[in-house]
């Protein structure tokens, strides 16, 4: 398991997956924010990849997030888009609705670029998130992510078009808390 202060990221477990469906995705505007594609159910049982991690895949790392205290599940991360040959990958996050705003999400991205930089030798990651994600901003921006564009009306969220801002992190700016 990778610690960071307040959360821990850990294997893929049978048991998050009715949770992660039922708190995250099938809750459809934040599945239509945090997806970029049309939201559908995921049905009971289904191998959806979303929520069953496929060990050979390599281009993707799928997480569950638990609180370091107690070890319970608040959410998923996943280092996205692996390309090895440029060395840089994406960053997706998504907590629980009682899990958000307690700091967990910026603990999440500090372990990510542990996981990112460290073990997997990367040399950049990146987060694209909508303009409106205040706490995702934020987390992102207080691991030491810059703004580096802002991609006008490029997702359709639930009736409307909205801005997505691209942020980016290089191996060398990264400053790690300390705490790994
Ligand atoms: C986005 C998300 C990952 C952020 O994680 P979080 O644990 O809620 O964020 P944190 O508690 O670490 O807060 C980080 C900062 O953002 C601020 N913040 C958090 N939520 C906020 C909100 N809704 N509005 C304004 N500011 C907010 C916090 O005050 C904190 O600021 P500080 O560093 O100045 O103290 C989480 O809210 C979430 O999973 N949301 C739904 C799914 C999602 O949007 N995923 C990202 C898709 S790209």
């Amino acid at each position: 398991m990778l610690r960071g202060t307040k959360v821990g990221l850990r294997a893929r477990h049978d048991g998050d997956i009715p949770v992660l469906r039922t708190e995250l995705y099938d809750d459809v505007v934040n599945a239509a924010r945090a997806e970029g594609g049309p939201w559908r159910p995921i049905t009971p049982g289904s191998r959806d990849p979303r929520l069953v991690v496929d060990d050979t895949e390599h281009g993707s790392v799928k997480f569950s997030v638990v609180e370091l205290e107690g070890g319970s599940l608040v959410g998923t991360a996943s280092l996205w888009g692996i390309d090895t040959h440029n060395r840089c990958a994406h960053i997706g996050l998504g907590l629980l609705p009682s899990c958000r705003g307690k700091g967990y999400g910026t603990d999440v991205v500090a372990v990510m670029c542990h996981y990112g930089f460290v073990v997997r030798g990367l040399h950049r990651l990146q987060i694209e998130t909508l303009a409106d994600n205040a706490g995702m901003l934020r987390s992102a921006e207080r691991n030491g992510f810059v703004r580096e564009g802002v991609l006008r009306a490029s997702s359709w969220v639930m009736g409307e078009f909205l801005d997505e801002v691209l942020l980016g992190l290089l191996a060398e700016d990264w400053k790690p808390d300390g705490q790994f």
